[in-house]
């Protein structure tokens, strides 16, 4: 078995060991089926404090999970939306929409399951944090906005793999750990399309951004939520 890299999505290019998963569904469609591309390595390891605080409020982290994937589905449309002229960014960003979109609604599943309502979204100050790293530029918002899709979903793969390591085995922990994988696929296909447009300055700016993100991420505090 490979090392652990500190900081990298855990799942990222193998299966959890014991971790078996289930047929292929909508949360693996050819977006993350696609020939894995080299992704991205988060520069530092979430704190050891957060998994033992999200098994403990787990249905805090279910509801906030429940808005994170509804905003990478509206994300997704969003950027879609905001560049068409990009070859290949519309068809992806509308696969990856549904994906994100059934994401959805597997999580507002678990919710209805423990009797949990979803609310109104209290806002999430990571990835607000990583927003105002956004360039003013409207070519470097573009190559930005795609980086920081990547940090997010790099994030959302570590910690979705921590919940898959930490739960009892069960129908829950295999759904987290094929989640996992699943948002492990997408910080590569970002990764892949700021680089496919924007060269060598998007591996120049993910540097910084990566700095970035780990500052971020010492100075937030931790929460029973997916960031
Ligand atoms: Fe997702
Ligand atoms: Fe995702």
């Amino acid at each position: 078995m490979r090392p652990r890299r500190p900081g990298a999505c855990p799942l990222a290019g193998r299966r959890a060991p014991g971790l078996e998963l289930p047929p292929t569904d909508m949360s693996t469609s050819r977006l993350t089926r696609r020939p894995a591309a080299a992704g991205l390595v988060l520069r530092v390891a979430t704190s050891a404090d957060w998994l033992p605080g999200a098994l403990a409020a787990l249905d805090a982290v279910l509801v906030d999970h429940a808005h994170c994937e509804k905003k990478a589905a509206a994300n997704a449309l969003s950027l879609l939306q905001a560049y068409p002229e990009v070859p290949g960014l519309p068809a992806q960003m509308a696969r990856l929409a549904r994906e994100e979109a059934a994401h959805l609604a597997q999580v507002l599943q678990w919710l209805e399951r423990r009797g949990l309502a979803l609310g109104r979204d209290p806002g999430d100050p990571y990835a607000q944090g990583l927003q105002a790293l956004l360039r003013t530029s409207s070519r470097e918002r573009q190559l930005d906005r795609l980086l920081v899709a990547a940090l997010i979903e790099a994030r959302s793969c570590e910690r979705l793999g921590l919940l898959a390591s930490g739960l009892p085995a069960g129908e829950l922990q295999t759904f987290y750990a094929r989640l996992a994988q699943s948002e492990d696929g997408h910080q590569r296909l970002f990764l892949r399309l700021a680089e496919r447009v924007h060269g060598a300055a998007a591996q120049t700016r993910l540097a910084g951004l990566l700095e970035a993100e780990a500052a971020l991420l010492r100075r937030l505090p931790v929460r029973a939520a997916i960031h």
